[in-house]
């Protein structure tokens, strides 16, 4: 049950750490930054598919899941890096796609293996993620495929029993080799309707939705999950299951952790899509708090490599702000997921349109490389951002947002209830979110302009985000100035 009090931190591998100088990152440049991760504090790290790809989506077409991508390195690499991440006790997980493959999977061009993907006569009213129609039609069948991506990522039919024992092999076959679990790509949309049935489209005729539910989240999914769980669960340490989740009924994504024998932890990504107001993020957070199974965690996370990074879509670039924000995601009962360069408040990247390399034209500015030092270090496959916010020197600034992660990180560490203490919300002044963890400790945090004040707590200030209050009496009240929060305990 490691993962219920363990911090994630997920690394875009292409833009993270480049060891042989080739302008893009690998394992073994992972690997020299494994003492950064310890040094940080964080648990485990998942990182994005390694497989062999011909990159029409970055990696998330893969054509072989047994292998490395050779811009990575080799499977020797991996295990490597799982030993030495071991040594240092941090935990590796790996990204899974089990949705589609790669065009260029042999499996794809295998005439024997053509109902391991979803073909249909003629197409019907499903629209791919990336726009279009959901449905290219094969010059050699005279039939359409399905593609909920690029045409180059055919999805596999989950309907078949070959598929389901091919990726249990494929579970096993990582897992073996002491990987700490797998992060699930669009894990809610495996299976689809059996009868392929038009989605319905709601709206109006001038601004017509469709709704997705006929090609995702449909309820034969479960099955899969319940059936990798207990080959997870066959493992010592028990494999992570994580989910990517795009669910936003709390109670439709509460069913993906099964009766403790689905996900254990399938991700809130509803919160990635609320603004930064106190209200709003407070409503999902005690929905889930609400909703979800006794004894499970929730998994939280602001930023990611499809989404615009919560230092930027939320606090603007605002150094206050992004304290905030990373307070509110440290500090809630669940399991948190930084994303690579969070801990900076590493912001998006506007990338001009002619260096755009993302099919989905958006997410670039979201993988720009890791920023270690002030200078670029040497020249990547994609811009560096602003180097302002960077590694080297913020280390050597213990008022900075680096360190404020750190100190967070082993505060929690260090203190049970801040791992898995309850949730519990305290009413008053709508503007500052405040809520208890387990007896003894709270969190505070004001989302707003003005200055704000909370009452009824007990301690002293452990932490704030100004890193300028530690010990101070926070007893009957608490004053935090605008965009200020704080951790009070005893
Ligand atoms: C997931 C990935 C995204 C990818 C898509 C298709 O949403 O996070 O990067 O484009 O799946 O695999």
């Amino acid at each position: 049950m490691w993962w219920r009090d363990a911090v994630l931190y997920q690394i875009y591998v292409r833009s993270f750490a480049d060891a042989n100088g080739d302008g893009h990152g690998d394992l073994p440049g992972i690997r020299a930054k494994l003492a950064y991760l310890e040094w940080l504090g964080v648990d485990a790290t998942w990182l994005t598919p390694i497989n062999p790809s011909p990159n029409a989506d970055w990696g998330y077409d893969v054509s072989d899941f047994h292998g490395v991508h050779p811009d990575y390195g080799t499977l020797d690499d991996v295990d490597a890096l799982v030993a030495d991440a071991a040594a240092r006790g941090i935990k590796v997980v790996l990204d899974l796609v089990p949705n589609h493959t790669s065009s260029e999977h042999p499996w794809f061009s295998d005439p024997a293996k053509r109902d391991w993907y979803v073909w249909a006569d003629e197409p019907n009213n499903w629209t791919s993620t990336f726009g279009g129609s959901a449905w290219t039609k094969q010059p050699e069948t005279g039939r359409y495929y399905l593609h909920n991506f690029l045409p180059e990522q055919p999805d596999l039919n989950w309907w078949n029993d070959d598929v389901r024992k091919e990726f249990e092999e494929t579970l096993h076959f990582w897992f073996d080799r002491g990987i700490a679990g797998f992060r699930i790509d669009v894990a809610h949309a495996l299976v689809k309707d059996r009868e392929l049935r038009d989605n319905p489209v709601v709206g109006k005729a001038r601004d017509p939705r469709e709704e997705r539910v006929y090609n995702m989240n449909r309820p034969e999914v479960h099955e899969i999950y319940r059936d990798w769980r207990a080959i997870a669960r066959a493992y010592d340490p028990e494999r992570l299951l994580l989910g990517e989740t795009w669910v936003s009924n709390l109670a439709e994504l509460a069913k993906y952790y099964g009766d403790d024998d689905e996900l254990q932890l399938p991700m809130v990504l509803s919160l990635t899509l609320a603004h930064f107001d106190a209200a709003e993020l407070r409503e999902i957070v005690e929905g889930a708090e609400q909703t979800f199974p006794e004894g499970t965690v929730p998994a939280w996370c602001g930023s990611n490599h499809d989404i615009v990074r919560f230092p930027t879509r939320w606090c603007g670039g605002d150094e206050a702000k992004i304290r905030c924000a990373l307070l509110i995601l440290l500090g809630l009962r669940g399991t948190p997921i930084l994303y690579y360069g969070d801990e900076l408040g590493m912001e998006q990247v506007a990338v001009p349109e002619d260096e755009q390399l993302d099919v989905a034209h958006s997410r670039d500015g979201a993988r720009t490389p890791m920023p270690w030092g002030a200078r670029p270090d040497g020249s990547w496959w994609i811009r560096h951002g602003d180097l302002t916010r960077n590694v080297e020197d913020m280390r050597a600034d213990e008022t900075s947002t680096l360190w404020f992660t750190k100190r967070l990180l082993e505060l929690r560490r260090a203190e049970p209830e801040l791992r898995s203490g309850s949730y519990a919300s305290v009413d008053g002044d709508p503007s500052i979110w405040t809520w208890r963890r387990g007896d003894a400790w709270a969190v505070a945090v004001n989302l707003s302009d003005r200055p704000r004040a909370v009452k009824g707590l007990q301690g002293t200030i452990r932490l704030d985000t100004g890193l300028v209050r530690t010990g101070e009496d926070a007893t009957g009240k608490l004053r935090l100035g605008p965009w200020e929060g704080a951790v009070v305990g005893d």
